[in-house]
């Protein structure tokens, strides 16, 4: 199976603090990874390091074979590198369809210029986002409330549209940080579901999650962080059955 993203000795320390400690990790096409490990462990930063919120101070990520060094967020987003957000960063007021509409992906109407000689081309351009934000919304099982403001949906629900804007840019691979935090019911079924069906079509996905029974029914393989390293990666049963893994994680 092919590697889409391949990350390599990354190193990254804020002051005294060092969240990436020499980290080597691949994301292999339709391959579900988790990422665990305890608070401060350094989950977030590596999403951040990869997605390019953050650089790094030493190493390399590579996504279907390009280097991204240097490489701003929006421009990893063009390429297919998306992510979600551990707070969800949602435009409560708009729509659900307009926070679909809104998530960087390239299209004519970002250019001003563009807007103002060529305003078919762009009209063009908007219907076809209009189409395919429909089309994840379905996929997502959000077509029923697309008219509704996200701030009004219940919290599952609006974790939902934070996978589903992740969606528009036709993603390689999808970061997902904590995607269960706060969320049962109905929603809970349906993320999952939305995220094997995006494995099956071939997309890497790497999950951060502290729920374990998620992390378990859902991962082909686990990754245990601990300070900025990988500590241990295999099957997730193996990882949290380890009872050093397990003193690392809830302390002693
Ligand atoms: N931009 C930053 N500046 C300074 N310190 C930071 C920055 N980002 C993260 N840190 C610190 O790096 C450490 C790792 O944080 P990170 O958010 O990656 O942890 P995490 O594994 O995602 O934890 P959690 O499970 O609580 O979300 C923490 O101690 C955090 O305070
Ligand atoms: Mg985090």
């Amino acid at each position: 199976m092919s590697a889409v993203v391949e990350i390599r000795g990354l190193e990254k320390r804020f002051g005294g603090i060092v969240v990436a400690d020499g980290i080597d990790l691949t994301l292999t096409a339709g391959r579900v990874l988790g990422l665990i490990g305890p608070n401060g462990a350094g989950k977030t930063s590596l999403f951040n390091l990869i997605s390019g919120v953050v650089r790094p101070d030493a190493g390399s990520v590579r996504l279907d074979g390009r280097p991204l060094d240097g490489m701003k967020m929006h421009q990893r987003a063009r390429l297919g590198l998306s992510r979600t957000w551990q707070n969800l960063r949602l435009f409560p007021s708009l729509s659900v369809l307009d926070n679909l509409m809104v998530a960087p992906r390239r299209y004519a109407g970002e250019s001003l210029l563009r807007l103002a000689f060529f305003p078919g081309v762009v009209r063009q351009a908007e219907a076809e986002s209009r189409r395919k934000a429909l089309q994840i919304l379905e996929r997502t099982g959000l077509a029923d409330v697309a008219n509704k403001p996200a701030g009004g949906l219940t919290f599952g629900q609006q974790k939902l549209v934070g996978v589903a804007r992740a969606l528009m840019n036709d993603a390689r691979c999808l970061l997902l940080d904590e995607p269960m935090a706060g969320v049962e019911g109905q929603a809970y079924q349906t993320i999952q579901n939305v995220v094997r069906d995006l494995a099956a079509s071939g997309v890497a996905v790497c999950v951060v999650e502290h729920n374990v029974a998620f992390i378990r029914d859902l991962c082909d393989e686990g990754v245990f962080m601990f300070a900025g390293r990988v500590l241990a990666r295999g099957a997730v049963a193996d990882l949290i059955a380890d009872p050093r893994l397990t003193e690392l994680y809830f302390g002693t």
